[in-house]
């Protein structure tokens, strides 16, 4: 008899802690009213389809959603619209961004924060999705120091060099636009029996030259990672020449550390290789625009409606990203702070490749 009562007893307060559980977070979830989304540092393919996300995620949850034009200045300016689900219509295929992009000087002053902090208070915004790099997530981490303001960071960037996700929004549609580039080069290569040298982007990181040198059959590939050596070079295309390939690609990732800018290294390849007519092709920007792919399409669905489930459930301060093919957070601290490698594999990959 003594047990039931007891079991009784057990069942009341267990259902009693549930319904206070379930009012705890229905609290913490009325919490996030309203939410804004911007686009800040190197615009990247893929980042209208994650506003989209932003945006119909906060519609599903019935959260009001914002865009911040232009970035943290466009913060600091006020530059703010309301935007609603049919808002984003027909943006899901467009490259570029909607809401622009900026780079703001004044965003990294006392000043310019406190500023951006009182537009965002006088509209009433509860947190921030901030899509970007690892420059516009610093901006994030420093402001939510300083006002303990919730931010996600989702990551956009064709250079692919944050850590805790092994993609980043527009890398795979960056990819595929080098790549087509390249085949093009090469028809005009073969044609004249010449070397190209082809720089492709990334500043500090390699993933772009690495990939599409070992997908577009690349003689050699330089990147910042990894340095080849002037001298490895000019042998490397010798063994080529008498392997009996007339023409040839070198890709050169903007940050390679040879030392010498791609039209220098050409320079040096043709006095010292005389054989050897070289050109040179710069893809730049070109890499950064176009429709995004479907991978970057989906990947920004992805990671937008995350990035919206994170604030409401109270979260602050995380990068969301893609890893084992799962979106996962990481701190958003340790995703700048962290070192993105590459594949070392894909270099073995390429000199097998180029026997
Ligand atoms: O988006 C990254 C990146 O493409 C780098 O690889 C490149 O060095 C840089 O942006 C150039 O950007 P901008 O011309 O906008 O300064």
């Amino acid at each position: 008899m003594a047990s039931k009562s007891f079991s009784y007893l057990l069942l009341i307060v267990s259902l009693k802690m549930s319904k206070f559980v379930l009012l705890l977070s229905i609290k913490k979830m009325n919490k996030i009213k309203k939410i804004a989304v911007m686009t800040s540092g190197g615009d990247a393919p893929g980042m209208n389809a994650a506003i989209r996300s932003v945006v119909r995620a906060c519609a599903y949850y019935r959260k009001e959603c914002v865009g911040i034009y232009r970035g943290y200045q466009g913060l600091i300016e006020g530059d703010f619209e309301t935007f609603t689900a049919r808002d984003v219509n027909n943006i899901v295929q467009k490259g570029g961004t909607i809401l622009k992009s900026a780079r703001s000087k004044e965003f990294r002053t006392k000043e310019g924060r406190k500023k951006a902090y009182e537009n965002l208070k006088e509209h009433k915004i509860d947190a921030l999705v901030v899509i970007g790099g690892d420059g516009s997530f610093t901006g994030g981490v420093i402001f939510n120091k300083e006002y303990n303001f919730p931010i996600i960071g989702i990551p956009g960037t064709i250079d692919n060099d944050i850590y805790g996700t092994s993609h980043t929004l527009g890398y795979d549609t960056a990819l595929n636009t080098a790549v087509e580039a390249i085949d093009k080069i090469r028809d005009t290569a073969s044609s004249h029996n010449r070397l190209f040298f082809v720089e492709v982007m990334g500043r500090d990181a390699g993933f772009i030259a690495l990939n599409v040198g070992v997908g577009a059959g690349a003689e050699e590939i330089l990147i910042p990672e990894e340095d080849l050596g002037l001298d490895r070079l000019l042998e490397s295309l010798l063994k080529s020449k008498r392997a009996g390939k007339s023409s040839s690609i070198v890709v050169v990732s903007e940050g390679d550390k040879t030392g010498k800018n791609v039209f220098e290294l050409a320079n040096y390849v043709e006095e010292n290789l005389p054989e050897y007519e070289v050109r040179v092709s710069v893809l730049g920007h070109m890499q950064r625009g176009g429709s995004p792919s479907c991978f970057d399409r989906v990947l920004a669905s992805r990671l937008g409606v995350k990035a919206v489930e994170l604030l409401i459930d109270g979260k602050t301060n995380l990068m969301v990203g893609l890893r084992d093919n799962k979106v996962q957070a990481t701190d958003l601290e340790k995703a700048i702070k962290g070192i993105h490698a590459i594949n070392t594999e894909l270099l073995r990959v390429s000199d097998i490749m180029t026997v």
